[in-house]
């Protein structure tokens, strides 16, 4: 997707960032849930969940706090990230330790590539704190979507519907909040 000038009266790098805040908060719900599910099933995946967790709230707090700064309020795709995340995090962990990571991997890779597409488009801008607070994010959300193909996310052929449903919903969602 290309990131271009808004025509409403939100500018393109407040959207980001409240398409971002509320894509955060679809995060920490996913891997909220799958802990609820791991802790029963899965033991040995809970400290990996709560350091995503951990990361994801961290993230939460930091774009909610340059929104606050600008006077922004939450996105209108806030709500459907919430329920679309605990939806993704409850049927991925119903499919076990393959489904969570195919999961990790299908959302943090479609986030990373906003981001980074999200970026060059913040590059062009002056709009350095945004740029300052989306790069500050990069790092954890690659390493998220890296730990996903090393345990196995990426290429297991039975999760392919799984994998494409969930980019296709993260896609979505993220178009739809920065309309
Ligand atoms: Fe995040
Ligand atoms: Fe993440």
């Amino acid at each position: 997707m290309e990131y271009k000038e808004s025509k409403g009266n939100v500018d393109t790098p407040n959207k980001i960032l409240k398409v971002n805040h509320a894509g955060e908060f679809g995060a920490t719900n996913i891997y909220k849930s799958q802990l609820f599910i791991s802790q029963f099933f899965m033991k040995d995946l809970v400290p990996l969940l709560e350091s995503f967790l951990e990361d994801e709230k961290r993230h939460l707090n930091i774009f909610w706090t340059e929104i606050r700064a600008r006077n922004g309020i939450r996105c209108k795709s806030y709500w459907l990230c919430g329920i679309g995340g605990y939806v993704m995090g409850f049927v991925s962990s119903m499919l076990g330790r393959k489904g969570i990571m195919a999961c990790t991997w299908a959302v943090e890779s479609v986030v990373v590539d906003h981001l980074q597409t999200q970026l060059r488009y913040l590059e062009r801008k002056s709009d350095q704190r945004a740029y300052d607070t989306v790069i500050s994010i990069l790092e954890d959300e690659k390493n998220h979507r890296d730990i996903g193909i090393e345990h196995g996310g990426r290429n297991n052929i039975w999760y392919a519907p799984l994998r494409f449903s969930i980019k296709m919903f993260t896609e979505g969602v993220i178009r739809f909040g920065m309309r």
